[in-house]
């Protein structure tokens, strides 16, 4: 269930869509479904095999998990950084994003925005409530910092109580409302018709196609796979460091097989069938094909935020409506983001001995800090700059580094009956083939043709704006400081108990 909340998130409703119309809808769906079932649902099954299996040696973080597999290298727990600058990158964007849910939910009740009805009225709304203009909606990012603030302390206190007492509770409740809530809201977008006459092509079907028709002239892009993979792991929470995490909790005859396959279903259902039905049929009528791109490119979160409010204004009691699919995102999203602190506050944890009240203080105060340029930086590509290196390169360079692990040091045979200890079911054996060669081929072979052909136009921030250039570039050297930070303190960390096992012996 925990891993399940962690998965179903804001990926689901609002990544999800964005990044399949941002790369055209059909073009992004082949990808995303060969991911799926050749990284995803393998990198699942490894996940949580590794993870069960550094959590007997009392590692919860991947760089003390990476070393209880190879303990005789050295610098393989320096690999597992990843795994807890990931989930940190990620979360420093991901509660401002889920504090937005927080605060439509409370416009939606109020009625702030139910009077408008078109989509520049609701882009607007967006702007000002994000501090990128002032209009009649707001004025400065007043209100948008206070919804970070409820929405940063309620994370930090979910964190420091644990997930186990409430957040388990209450998912029990919210995750199947979320579902009935997002089937209410599919069946009044599958009955909208064409609301434009001037433009019948604009019509559910045709919104449907938008993300179903494939278009294999888009295959050649291997920007299109490495967004793709990086969704399913995104989505997933696999390539994160998360599942490591909560893996490393299980006792030895845990069943992972059956857990993570559910999980992962669980998952894509919520995304595939609710998250792909709602925004995207529904941005397609209002907007047309051009400008569903237009607003996804704009900000990677941004569509779910013009197009749903307009479809909850269209249904019957359009302000409970609204509040209750805007709770249930941010319930949602309140679930992923605990976990994406896990990794760190274990880390902190385990390797440094912390308690978890000093845990938890630390790892606050320095993601308090860190948030701050997604909050003000927003309109200078901050977040999606965050979001391509937290969100989807490094999530699909850990997964290299896991299955490197998982398949050739520890090897597939011992792997194989690791995965299978204490498992409900058995894994079709045509998997074990799969795990051993093609998964990592198809890792390579993203990550090798996105160096070939994206490495340097990234680097030099080929597209980007001149004004937004020098924010960019501080965002890399923030990030480039935070993992040497990380690095730092794996060195001590080890060295400390290095000196520890001296004094012993
Ligand atoms: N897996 C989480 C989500 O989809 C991070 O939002």
């Amino acid at each position: 269930m925990a891993v399940a909340g962690s998965a179903i998130g804001l990926g689901n409703f609002l990544r999800f869509p964005a990044k399949a119309a941002c790369y055209g809808g059909g073009a992004f769906m082949i990808p995303y479904f060969v991911s799926l079932l050749l990284l995803g649902i393998p990198l699942m099954w490894i996940e949580w095999t590794l993870g069960r299996y550094g959590g007997g040696y009392g590692h919860g973080s991947a760089p003390g998990i990476f070393h209880s597999i190879w303990n005789k290298n050295r610098f393989i727990k320096y690999f597992g950084i990843i795994g807890i600058f990931g989930p940190l990158v990620i979360l420093i964007y991901y509660t401002y994003i889920e504090s937005w849910t927080l605060a439509y939910s409370f416009y939606a009740l109020t009625g702030k925005y139910s009077q408008i009805a078109s989509q520049s009225g609701m882009q607007s709304f967006l702007r000002g409530f994000q501090g990128l203009e002032n209009n009649q909606y707001f004025h400065g990012l007043g209100a948008a910092y206070f919804f970070f603030l409820v929405t940063f302390i309620l994370n930090i206190t979910v964190i420091y109580y644990g997930i186990k007492g409430g957040i388990e509770r209450l998912c029990k409740f919210a995750m199947p409302l979320l579902f009935i809530c997002g089937l209410m809201l599919l069946a009044r977008v599958v009955t909208l018709g064409a609301p434009d006459p001037a433009k019948p092509d604009w019509n559910i079907l045709n919104g449907f196609g938008f993300l179903w028709n494939p278009d294999f002239s888009a295959l050649k892009s291997a920007r299109v796979w490495l967004e793709a993979a990086g969704q399913i792991f995104f989505t997933l929470s696999v390539g994160i460091g998360v599942i490591l995490t909560y893996a490393s909790y299980l006792s030895k005859g845990d069943d992972v097989v059956l857990s993570g396959l559910t999980a992962a279903t669980t998952n894509e259902i919520a995304e595939v069938i609710i998250g792909g039905s709602i925004i995207i049929p529904a941005a397609f009528v209002f907007f047309g094909p051009a400008d569903i791109r237009a607003i996804a490119q704009s900000g990677v979160f941004n569509l779910g935020f013009v197009t749903t409010p307009l479809v909850l204004n269209k249904l019957p009691l359009p302000q409970i409506m609204g509040f209750i699919w805007f709770s249930l995102l941010f319930l949602a999203g309140v679930t992923s983001s605990v976990s994406l602190a896990q990794p760190a506050v274990a880390f902190l944890e385990d390797e440094f001995n912390l308690n978890r009240k000093k845990a938890v203080f630390i790892f606050a105060a320095a993601t308090f800090i860190l948030c701050q340029p997604a909050i003000f930086f927003l309109g200078k590509g901050v977040v999606n700059e965050l979001d391509f290196w937290g969100g989807t390169f490094f999530l699909v360079l850990f997964a290299a580094i896991e299955i490197i692990l998982f398949v050739w040091v520890f090897g597939m045979e011992k792997a194989w009956d690791e995965i299978h200890k204490g498992a409900d079911m058995s894994i079709p054996r045509v998997y074990k083939f799969i795990i051993k060669y093609i998964t990592p081929l198809f890792i390579f072979f993203i990550l090798g043709m996105w160096f070939w052909q994206e490495w340097l136009p990234v680097i030099l921030m080929k597209g980007v704006s001149i004004q937004e250039r020098p924010f960019i570039l501080w965002t890399r050297i923030c990030l480039l400081v935070i993992f040497l930070i990380l690095a730092l303190m794996v060195k001590s960390a080890w060295r400390k108990r290095k000196m520890q096992l001296e004094m012993i012996k």
